[in-house]
């Protein structure tokens, strides 16, 4: 029985901020695979009606998550250089970026309570 949550990050970004924003995710530290739980991890770019980005983490518990997000490997994900547990910065990019990309950033959480995945075969 999945006992699963997702995670979505919401980041508002001003049109003329999409293209650093996904350069910077594109590079990213991609330590977040290594996570212990972790389970699946999407960069969703608006298409219409929508103008902000999600950031779709998926894992096997809250437990999971919060290690994750306390952890060093938040931190250099996050472009800081420090120790575990501190908050993000706020802006994401690394210390040689020219600022944020994001004008905001909120935190959404979910129970899986039903999934499904293509019959194999
Ligand atoms: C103030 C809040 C946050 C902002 C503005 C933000 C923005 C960003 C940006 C711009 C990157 C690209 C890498 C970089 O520039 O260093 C990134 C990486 C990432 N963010 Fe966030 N983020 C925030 C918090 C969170 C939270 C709470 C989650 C959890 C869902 C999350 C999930 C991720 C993941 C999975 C990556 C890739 C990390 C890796 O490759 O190891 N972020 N974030």
């Amino acid at each position: 029985m999945s006992q699963s949550v997702v995670k979505i990050n919401v980041l508002t970004v001003p049109p003329e901020m999409r293209e650093t924003l996904e350069a910077r995710f594109a590079g990213r530290a991609g330590m977040v695979e290594q996570a212990d739980g972790f389970e699946w991890f999407e960069l969703l770019r608006p298409v219409e009606g929508i103008d902000t980005y999600l950031v779709y983490t998926r894992w096997r518990s809250e437990e999971d998550f919060e290690k994750w997000q306390s952890s060093q490997a938040f931190g250099a994900g996050h472009g800081q250089s420090g120790s575990a547990g501190g908050p993000p910065t706020g802006h994401g990019g690394n210390a040689s970026a020219s600022g944020p990309a994001t004008t905001g950033a909120e935190l959404w959480s979910f129970q899986v309570v039903e999934q499904a995945a293509p019959a194999s075969g």
